[in-house]
């Protein structure tokens, strides 16, 4: 299943093209099932209906823990590094994730959770949300992380949207020296939650929480009484291969987040494949993956793509710049990690600290880096190369997506020539095209335009949880028979990709996808607020920052805390990682007559760059715009 050379990855992609189902079943025959698929691949972009290895029966967990005790029970699968320096880290080999996945499965199992019951899982990163996120799979469970910075709106609406039974968190937790009550959170949340009849609480940070009789019980208590139950095993509920797996929330131009919903077998066989692949892992290595398991990253890239090939996965539970911006040297240096994989956001934090924090690190132990969650400037990428990989590192730009389950254009590390900020080529299996507005194919290289994909891959969305037109009106129906990603990209003169960043209305901040209509909605929740427009512009650290044009008559005087009342609502209504940057006041929005909201002008304005605004001419009233150009922060 290992590439090993760029004439084995032409062959490789070459028959996955040429014959996919072929192609799909030999890899999938490296993972281990119950029962074989009868089918490997049926679909249609329509509806959508994508199906992989119908009628295979499998346990993902079985596959990330199971097999390898016999031969690598004493193998590290997670090497845990607290947010203090000075707590101890912790080691779990495989043979003990097992038995603590087994054992809280038996939890969740006593606490009435039974297959299919969705569970909502909202914890800081420490091996406990791993264990519980697999103790759901080992029971066929739906696991919905909501990842531990959003607020208890945002909770609110992921646990309705799913109707989730259970929720599983922790009396709170320490993400540099900010403590952050979960639990609180929680409770805050569930008031509005009808569905949930549960709460598990881990004790992490010993915050002071109220517990609610009938309903709240301890992480601890409960594994003690399966302890005293005397049954540890727990063997894994047989789930078929397109069986939901879980429901991970994700950001779009419209409307609330929507619930990306994958599946056992497909998303199984293409993390594993493409973790093997991208990093060429191999066994004993030290993986290290900054991502918080939250975010899809950590789903494929901490969790199952690393454990379906026996890897040791460092799970880090701090902030880079925590207790100071020499971080992340300092965990490499103290655990000898060999594979970085992190996002251009904190690359360019970390720069900008100066080398002295990364001077006197030992970092020869890493051999492969690697960058995901937006496009990475040049000077980052050549940052990370010389100073973190000392010239000798192959970087994988990945390119992927919460609903590509799986990285998709990426160099194979050491194996495909890299290029500053070119994610590369399509992996085996990944067909991408670029079209025009009107959906034509751009054919040849030297070109851009919107990415799109024509033909299933096995990791690939199914569904949006509970509102399956949803899915095919975002993804299927812009370009008829064509997978829409959101992105511009551009394919050079050897055929390279080079992703752009998103041509909709969702912003990239810090590597967090963020909705401008979430953010507008959230907005105009403050009381003084009569609307508002939010666009991104170039932030030197976060990537793209968040502009927010606000129409407030009644300022009630002083702009100053009406500006800081509206980033706690923002704050209060999703969360802190979506409060605007900046906020201008203005009198009115530049509208066309039909009463749209002029996105293009105001973009440019929060860019800085007003010399060219277009054709102001079919504004309602464009008298506004010069206002706005004037005030610009
Ligand atoms: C962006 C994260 C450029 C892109 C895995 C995509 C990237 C969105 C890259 C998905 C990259 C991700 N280069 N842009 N290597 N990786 N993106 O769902 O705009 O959180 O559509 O998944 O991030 O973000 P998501």
């Amino acid at each position: 299943m290992k590439i090993t050379s760029f004439d084995e990855y032409q062959q490789a992609y070459k028959k996955s093209v040429e014959q996919p189902e072929e192609f799909w079943a030999e890899v999938a025959e490296n993972f281990v099932w119950r029962r074989k698929w009868d089918k490997v691949l049926e679909w249609n972009f329509k509806d959508p209906s994508i199906k992989w290895f119908q009628g295979g029966k499998l346990n993902i967990t079985e596959n990330c823990l199971d097999r390898h005790l016999e031969k690598n029970g004493n193998t590290p699968a997670i090497i845990w590094e607290p947010n203090d320096p000075n707590e101890h880290h912790r080691v779990l080999t495989y043979k003990q994730l097992h038995d603590k996945v087994c054992q809280f499965a038996n939890v969740l199992k006593n606490n009435g959770a039974k297959k299919g019951d969705r569970i909502c899982i909202y914890m800081p990163m420490v091996p406990e949300l791993a264990i519980a996120v697999l103790a759901c799979a080992r029971i066929g469970a739906v696991h919905s992380v909501v990842f531990g910075g959003f607020s208890a709106q945002s909770i609110a609406d992921r646990i309705n949207d799913a109707s989730c039974s259970l929720v599983i968190t922790t009396d709170g937790g320490m993400r540099g020296n900010k403590e952050i009550p979960l639990k609180s959170v929680i409770d805050d949340a569930l008031v509005q939650c009808k569905s949930v009849s549960k709460v598990i609480v881990l004790t992490r940070s010993r915050t002071p929480v109220s517990m609610i009789k009938g309903r709240d019980v301890w992480w601890e208590d409960e594994v003690k009484k399966v302890e005293t139950q005397g049954n540890p095993a727990c063997p894994a509920e047989e789930m078929d291969a397109e069986d939901m797996l879980f429901i991970l929330y994700t950001s779009g131009s419209t409307g609330k987040p929507k619930g990306v919903v994958h599946t056992c077998g497909g998303y199984m066989v293409y993390t594993g494949y493409t973790f093997a692949n991208v990093f060429q892992y191999n066994k004993g290595e030290v993986y290290f993956c900054t991502a918080d398991i939250g975010w899809i990253t950590g789903h494929s890239y901490i969790a199952y793509g690393p454990l379906t090939q026996g890897a040791t996965a460092l799970m880090f539970e701090g902030i880079p710049t925590y207790p100071d911006a020499g971080r992340f040297w300092e965990i490499v240096d103290k655990h000898k990690v060999n594979i970085l994989y992190t996002a251009p956001t904190a690359i360019r934090s970390l720069m900008s600290f100066g080398d002295e924090m990364v001077d006197g690190k030992d970092l020869s132990s890493l051999t492969k880096l690697g960058s995901v969650g937006e496009p990475i400037n040049e000077e980052a990428w050549h940052w990370f190369d010389e100073k973190i990989g000392n010239g000798n590192c192959p970087i994988v730009d990945t390119w992927w997506q919460t609903e590509t389950g799986g990285i998709m254009i990426s160099p194979i590390a050491g194996v495909t020539k890299t290029k500053p900020s070119y994610a590369t080529l399509p992996l085996p299996g990944i067909q991408p095209i670029l079209v025009d507005e009107n959906g034509k194919e751009v054919e040849g290289n030297g070109v851009s335009g919107n990415l799109c994909i024509k033909f299933p891959w096995p990791g690939m969305l199914r569904t949006t949880y509970g509102d399956h037109e949803r899915c095919r009106t975002t993804y299927f129906a812009t370009y008829n028979n064509l997978y829409f990603t959101g992105d511009g990209c551009l394919r050079d003169e050897d055929g390279y990709y080079r992703i752009t960043g998103r041509v909709d209305d969702v912003l990239n901040v810090s590597g967090h996808r963020i909705g401008t209509a979430e953010v507008e909605n959230a907005i105009n929740m403050h009381s003084s607020v009569v609307e508002s427009a939010v666009v991104g512009y170039p932030h030197d650290i976060k990537g793209q920052g968040v502009y927010a044009y606000v129409v407030s008559p009644d300022k009630h005087g002083d702009e100053e805390i009406t500006r800081k009342d509206i980033m706690m609502t923002v704050s209060r209504i999703i969360g802190p990682i979506a409060k605007p940057d900046k906020i201008q006041f203005v009198s009115g929005l530049p509208k066309t007559r039909s009463g749209k909201i002029m996105r293009r002008i105001l973009r440019k304005i929060a860019e800085g760059d007003t010399s060219n605004l277009g054709d102001t001419s079919t504004l309602l009233d464009p008298a506004v715009v010069d206002e706005i150009k004037g005030g610009a922060l």
